[in-house]
């Protein structure tokens, strides 16, 4: 192991508080400093003595009789974590999590924190299934807190279904993964488009798309957090971007010098940009007026393909990704594309599909290669995302 890591558990009350007892002595075994924190209700069912002998910490718990250094304490468990885990996680403090409320030592000192945050939710089925535990869950995994379980199964109250803690050793593994993340970018120049352009009809008016910018800005993100240099050309967008170098540009022809003038360079281009494929002709100098009722006609001339371009300039070794943004025949009109513009991998999305395409959370793609179709579920763009990358590491293995 490089340097120890410093793991707070936030443990809340349920009878999987037990197995977090197994969780903190295969962490210490693998030499991680862990710091665990109880809530009031899990000192029900596994003692803080326990935690504090297996921890070789104190274990922290919240109670009526706070010490003077309660607020020290939280802040500065907050800082010295690298990796804020709560397992096993209710329903509760989810809820507490998702809406900012900070009412104990623990929601308090996983508020403050600045590291990742991992929960492992245990509870009843019915709670579990429970639209406002499920609307809290993707209000915390759009912020990027990271989710394991919970699996199905024989619940403590006699129910089956989903609600059970995922098992010590599997969380371990989801620890380990994440304070050691995934490097099978480092070294290698990635480029990648995002959002909308904007094609002007006069100084005022414009004709462009709904892109938002997040299935780019979270490819972004995702390679950079694999070690990747990354660049991303951004359209115009309406989140906020990942912090990386940015070039923004307006138009397509914009977007077109851009992204031509640095795909050289590039050993992955991946284009989640939706650029205008028309522009008008002759763009009025002067606002234009309305005319008593006339209609107006405008002429469009046909904008670059960038993809095109880059795939006619691709590099031996490079790979170049590109998307489909289709309302039918999404196969069909995905694989010809992939052939005209010279990619090794299309991502297809069927952007009339609730949850999919422009403007949401979440996409629902289908992979294509030159020789395998891998149809993806509905998941996060950053989920989506890294779908993409892992397949970009296999198509450069060959
Ligand atoms: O930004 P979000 O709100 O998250 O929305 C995501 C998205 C719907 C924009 C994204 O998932 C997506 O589908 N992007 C591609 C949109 C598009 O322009 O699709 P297309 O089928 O028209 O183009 C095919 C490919 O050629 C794309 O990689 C596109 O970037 C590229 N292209 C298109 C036109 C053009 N003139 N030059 C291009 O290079």
């Amino acid at each position: 192991m490089d340097d120890v890591k410093t793991i707070v558990l936030g443990v809340t009350g349920g009878i999987a508080a037990y197995k977090s007892v197994e969780l903190v002595s295969r962490l210490r075994k693998r030499g991680y400093t862990v710091h665990v924190i109880e809530t009031a209700h899990a000192t029900e069912f596994v003692t803080p003595l326990t935690f504090s002998t297996m921890s070789n910490q104190p274990c922290i718990v919240d109670t009526f009789e706070r010490p003077e250094t309660w607020n020290v304490k939280h802040i500065s468990l907050a800082q010295a974590a690298d990796l804020f885990v709560i397992a096993p996680a209710t329903a509760n403090i989810l809820a507490k999590m998702a809406h900012g409320i900070a009412d104990d030592m623990l929601s308090t000192t996983v508020l403050a924190t600045k590291a990742s945050v991992l929960v492992a939710p245990a509870m009843n089925t019915g709670m579990w299934t429970a639209q406002a535990t499920q609307e809290n869950m993707w209000i915390l995994k759009n912020r990027g807190v990271h989710v394991i379980g919970p699996e199905g199964g024989r619940l403590a109250c006699g129910d089956s279904g989903e609600g059970r803690m995922s098992e010590p050793s599997a969380i371990e593994e989801a620890i380990i993964a994440l304070l050691h993340p995934l490097q099978d970018l480092k070294g290698l120049r990635v480029m990648v488009t995002a959002g909308a352009t904007r094609e002007y009809l006069d100084p005022v008016r414009f004709i462009s798309n709904e892109s938002s910018g997040r299935m780019g800005f979270a490819i972004a993100s995702a390679a950079a957090a694999r070690g990747a240099e990354v660049t991303l050309v951004r359209g115009i967008t309406s989140v906020a971007p990942p912090d990386c170098h940015t070039v923004q540009v307006k138009s397509t022809q914009d977007l077109y010098d851009a992204v031509t003038g640095l795909c050289q360079d590039m050993d992955v281009v991946i284009q989640a940009a939706a650029p205008c494929d028309y522009r008008v002709r002759d763009v009025a100098q002067q606002k234009i007026k309305k005319n008593a009722g006339e209609p107006l006609i405008l002429e469009m001339i046909e904008n670059p393909d960038i993809a095109a371009e880059v795939g006619r300039r691709k590099k031996p070794g490079q790979i170049l990704v590109g998307f489909a943004a289709e309302s039918e025949k999404l196969t069909e009109h995905a694989s010809e594309k992939l052939v005209r513009k010279n990619l090794d991998l299309i991502v297809a999305n069927d952007v009339t599909k609730p949850g999919a395409g422009f403007n949401t959370d979440t996409n629902i793609v289908t992979l294509i290669t030159k020789n395998q179709q891998t149809d993806l579920p509905i998941m996060s763009k950053r989920e989506v995302a890294d779908r993409i990358l892992d397949e970009v590491v296999r198509l450069r293995q060959g």
